[in-house]
């Protein structure tokens, strides 16, 4: 048994858990946190997408005690308090679930994927700038970060299957929270 210490959902949580204990695992059966889902096991299906330090990982991949003192924020840590974040507050206005098996994955995920582009990453959709630029005329000044289109939506969460489909509701929901410039990853 190894000793693990790490900062979920602002707490600080002590585990004595074996090594090979993944990430999804200590969340789900030793601190109770059962909103991250164990869909594929194989880092497949995004339904076990949690945050490290802001960042989105598939926890069903990770070790626990790779997360030493890190910390991790889950689906319900999302809420401030009884305050929906402005992403869980998207996905019921334009019904981006059904079953909602995959939902806290996918918000986790969009959380982090909105990080990724304000950051400037970019996906395998997005367009060079320059080319994008030039062929839409713009001056030097005027230039501006990739759009986060319906299309780089798609792209960028295609690692979060939805069994029930509701991918039109994920992504409007998604692009209204871009649009608000609110998105927020703890
Ligand atoms: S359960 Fe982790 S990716 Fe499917
Ligand atoms: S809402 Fe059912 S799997 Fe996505």
């Amino acid at each position: 048994m190894v000793e693990v210490r790490m900062r979920v959902n602002g707490a600080t949580a002590t585990l004595d858990i074996e090594p090979q204990v993944s990430l999804l695992d200590a969340l789900r059966e030793h601190l109770g946190l059962t909103g991250a889902k164990k869909g594929c096991a194989q880092g497949a299906c995004g339904a076990c997408t949690v945050l490290a330090d802001g960042e989105r990982i598939v926890s069903c991949l990770a070790l626990a005690v790779q997360y030493e003192e890190r910390e991790i924020t889950t689906v319900e840590g999302l809420a401030d308090g009884e305050r929906l974040h402005p992403l869980q507050a998207a996905f019921i206005a334009h019904d981006g679930l059904q079953c909602g098996y995959c939902t806290p994955g996918q918000l986790c995920s969009a959380i982090g994927m909105l990080a990724e582009h304000r950051a400037g990453a970019p996906s395998a959709v997005t367009e060079p700038p320059a080319a994008r630029d030039r062929a839409a005329g713009l001056p030097e000044a005027e230039l501006s970060e990739a759009e986060l289109s319906e299309a780089e939506i798609r792209e960028r969460m295609s690692g979060n299957l939805c069994r029930c489909g509701a991918y039109n509701g994920i992504v409007a929901a998604i692009r209204d929270v871009a649009a608000m410039g609110e998105e927020t990853g703890r």
